[in-house]
């Protein structure tokens, strides 16, 4: 378990509320790292990934033009192997909700695998239908990764944009809301775990 402190995560939270998205190297340690590696691997190998579609659960479609990727969605009681990686989720959203004033209760993630010659075109999370995507995380999982193996995360300001090459171990968050992005076409696979932190479900905060 990572166990941040209370200031790196004070810093975090600040560069978020500002910028909307930041880049957190090494967030995984290396037994993190290698743990999640070796499940998606296991994962890939038997065969659990789905072509990935588009929109909200109910309005499924797979449109290969928009996204190339097949995942495998996490579940807490089932991928318990994974545990720690699900405490690290916890923290992060304990810690977000305090520093940045949301209400997050919940989280949804999944493995990400883009094979060779995919991509994911330019688009923000928050399903129209369904907006209680807060916070977006990924986590990249690829050793030895080069510059031309291209599949860079680009994350759109105005007219111009920055480029994030999906190292191991490298953290990105974002706002889910507003920050429009993008995975440039991949020369390599290229894998990932990715999801969001969601937001209380209206009403129930009252119940409690
Ligand atoms: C997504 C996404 C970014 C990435 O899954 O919605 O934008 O770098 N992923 O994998
Ligand atoms: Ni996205």
């Amino acid at each position: 378990m990572e166990n941040f402190t209370e200031v790196q995560w004070e810093n975090w939270a600040e560069s978020l509320a500002i910028n909307d998205w930041l880049v957190i190297d090494n967030f995984l340690s290396r037994s993190n790292l290698t743990k999640l590696q070796d499940y998606l691997f296991s994962k890939l190998e038997e065969e659990e990934f789905r072509k990935a579609g588009i929109g909200a659960l109910g309005d499924f479609t797979i449109e290969k033009e928009i996204r190339g990727d097949w995942i495998y969605w996490l579940n807490k009681n089932r991928d318990t192997e994974i545990a720690s990686f699900f405490q690290l989720i916890e923290e992060s959203i304990k810690y977000l909700n305090r520093l940045c004033f949301l209400g997050m209760a919940d989280s949804e993630f999944h493995l990400a695998h883009y094979p060779k010659g995919t991509h994911y075109e330019k688009h923000v999370d928050q399903f129209n239908e369904r907006s209680n995507r807060l916070i977006s995380m990924v986590f990249y999982l690829n050793p030895n990764w080069k510059p031309e193996h291209q599949g860079h995360l680009r994350i759109y300001n105005d007219e111009s944009f920055v480029d994030i090459e999906p190292i191991a171990g490298r953290l990105v968050i974002f706002k889910s809301e507003g920050v429009l992005h993008e995975v440039t076409y991949t020369n390599v696979s290229r894998y990932s775990l990715t999801g969001w932190l969601l937001r209380k479900p209206p009403g129930l905060g009252y119940l409690r």
